[in-house]
């Protein structure tokens, strides 16, 4: 453990998807940073559905995880990355560095989805999130294809 040089960590998955539980172990078993930005907009005070405030925090967590990787960290960023493009440009920027990067891909139905959001509703301090909400969610989402998968670096667990 610490031994590997910087790698870049990216969960892609809907809300629900387990990236948060996911990530919280990485980050343990690996002694990696976490880069969260539910948690970050929540510490500024920021409305967690307020989407530019989102692509703004995103940004600087993004300038923050090339610090890092820079410095030889693995970072783990739990942004979700639906969009094909969005993940490209972390890819290549990443390996531009010098780091690996993995991209796990947290593939759940909808059904589990509804069920762990209804649940996690009434977690106190969690954002609700409606059924309606997650379905425009899935909307957007571009899940990655295996041929994608095979683009990044095999995971260290
Ligand atoms: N593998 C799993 N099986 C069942 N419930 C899970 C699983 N992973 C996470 N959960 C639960 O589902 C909810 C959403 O998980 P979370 O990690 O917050 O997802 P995300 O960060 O992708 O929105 C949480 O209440 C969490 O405890
Ligand atoms: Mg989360």
């Amino acid at each position: 453990m610490g031994h590997h040089g910087p790698r870049l960590v990216l969960l892609c998955g809907l809300p629900g998807a387990g990236k948060t539980t996911v990530a919280r172990r990485l980050e343990q078993e690996l002694s990696a940073v976490r880069l969260c930005p539910d948690e970050w907009l929540a510490g500024l005070g920021l409305d967690l559905l307020d989407g530019d405030a989102r692509e703004r925090v995103e940004r600087c967590l993004w300038r923050h995880a090339r610090a890092l990787l820079a410095s030889g960290a693995v970072v783990i960023m739990e942004n979700g990355f639906w969009e094909r493009a969005e993940r490209d440009e972390k890819r290549l920027r990443a390996r531009a560095l010098g780091a690996a990067v993995e991209l796990w891909y947290l593939r759940v139905p909808m059904e589990e989805l509804e069920r762990r959001i209804a649940l996690r509703n009434h977690e106190p301090g969690s954002v609700v999130l409606t059924a309606g909400l997650l379905r425009s969610c899935q909307t957007r989402f571009e899940p990655p294809t295996q041929a994608e998968l095979d683009l990044f670096d095999t995971p260290l667990l």
